[in-house]
């Protein structure tokens, strides 16, 4: 049998151990075998562990795992490497929230200023794995689930080329509803979607053929009885004639969120910080039952995603339905399938656009449905967006750029540009006194010195 080796870069991350039960459901050939964790911090690659090994507990061929805190030598002899990691952890996450709502304006993990921060942070180091990927496991794919995902993807692509594709769940939990909404089997229905991550749009259900949107943007009471639909309303969807992805509640509702968001008790880094501490220090007691602890901790995560929003929206709870995993770690399991065993399928992925969106250049970045094979993730041919939503994109991905060249070259002045050109940032006045709060708060920005 051959072996097939997955490294995990932020292997002491909370959701391991969602892509590890992944993983032991797969007993075909080719599946992964051997599973090497990295993190920078021991004690959290111990903690997760413990809960693999409680998952593997009377599984035969469970992949084996292996955990190290070296990176080169996490990264040697990997067929796949999965990137999940979080520059500055929850507490800069936090951070990152905060220093936008006290100038006004949202902040979030990957949307807005809060999401510039993020990407000024990790683009740095994301490089510096895509460099090492390069010299120390050439053929090796690399797929990034660090956020935010589409910026750092764009960054590896220019080391690692389309050796990295970019992943994320929202859209593909998005299809699976609209789709599971429709009464169609969501693995048979084509879901035309593309924008960037976090800022995309379902444009078309195709199921056996036949576009069934127009059915459910015509049924107010189908459109009350999902996320999307509670969450953006029924007269907006109809207006728009597409579901955007659930991250374009904070464009299209900005001032609600915002306000929203400054008047909780606490940002969701600030809970989750604060949620995950108590997790690893109850796992500090070898005593603790590991698995027992992590799932109590992911249902209570799960059941607070997006609560503002839908607190603001009055869109009432989230749907049991909604709050099944299956999305993030189905998605990098599929992806993994389809390109080691060459079974083809089709995937919403993070893959440079080549000409797929007039718009952009071929080297940025999209969102879209990808044909997945043994050669890698190819994007489809969709049709243009309209005139508003490509306006967003371009906008957006003009700022990314902006972000790209202040990584690059430390330049205070490009940062400020970053957060002004945003369409969510309404002032360069307010775009300087972020950068100066953002540099004060992370020690991870002190590059910004030119
Ligand atoms: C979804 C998004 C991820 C994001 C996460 C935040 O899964 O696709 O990109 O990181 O939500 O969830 P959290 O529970 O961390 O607020
Ligand atoms: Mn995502």
């Amino acid at each position: 049998m051959t072996s097939t080796r997955l490294t995990i870069l932020g292997g002491g991350g909370f959701r391991v151990p969602l892509v590890y039960s992944a993983l032991l459901g797969d007993h075909a050939e080719g599946r992964v075998t051997h599973v090497t964790l990295h993190d920078v911090d021991r004690a959290r690659l111990d903690a997760v562990v413990r809960v693999l090994a409680d998952q593997a507990a009377g599984i035969a061929d469970a992949p084996v795992v292996t955990a190290t805190t070296d990176l080169d030598e996490a990264l040697t002899g990997a067929d796949f490497v999965f990137s999940a990691i979080r520059v500055g952890g929850l507490d800069g996450r936090a951070a990152d929230e905060r220093v936008a709502l006290a100038e006004g304006v949202l902040g979030q993990e990957t949307v807005g200023a809060g999401g510039i921060a993020y990407g000024l942070r990790t683009v740095p180091v994301a490089v510096d794995i895509a460099r090492r990927v390069r010299r120390l496991a050439p053929d090796a794919w690399v797929i990034n689930f660090t956020n935010p995902a589409g910026l750092v993807t764009e960054a590896m692509s220019r080391h690692l080329g389309d050796r990295v594709i970019g992943i994320c769940d929202s859209p593909v939990g998005l299809g699976r509803r609209v789709a599971r909404l429709l009464g169609a089997d969501p693995d048979r229905a084509w879901i035309d979607y593309v924008g960037l991550n976090h800022l995309g749009w379902v444009r078309g259900v195709k199921i056996d053929g036949r576009d069934e949107l127009p059915r459910l943007l015509a049924d107010p009471a189908l459109l009350g009885s999902f996320e999307e639909g509670r969450l953006f309303g029924a007269d907006w969807l109809r207006s728009l004639g597409a579901i955007p992805n659930e991250y374009l509640h904070y464009y299209y509702f900005n001032r609600e969120t915002v306000r929203a968001y400054q008047e909780a008790e606490q940002t969701r880094g600030a809970f989750l910080r604060d949620q995950q501490a108590r997790f690893y220090a109850e796992l500090a007691d070898p005593a603790a039952p590991a698995l027992a602890t992590w799932d109590r901790t992911r249902a209570e995560r799960e059941a607070t995603y997006m609560a503002e929003n839908r607190e603001a929206a009055g869109a009432g709870e989230r749907a049991a339905e909604d709050l099944e995993s299956g999305g993030y770690e189905k998605v990098a399991l599929d992806l993994m399938r389809a390109i080691a065993r060459d079974e083809r399928t089709t995937l919403i992925l993070n893959v440079r656009n080549g000409h797929t969106l007039a718009a952009l250049d071929a080297d940025a970045v999209i969102e879209v449905p990808c044909l997945v094979d043994a050669g890698g993730a190819h994007p489809v041919s969709v049709d243009p967006l309209p005139l508003h939503a490509t306006g967003l994109v371009t906008a957006v991905k003009a700022v990314e750029r902006e972000v790209l060249d202040a990584a690059d070259s430390g330049s205070r002045a490009t940062a400020v540009k970053a957060f002004a050109l945003h369409p969510l940032v309404d002032s360069v006045t307010v775009a300087r006194r972020l950068v100066d709060g953002y540099t004060d708060a992370h020690p991870g920005l002190a590059y910004l010195t030119r």
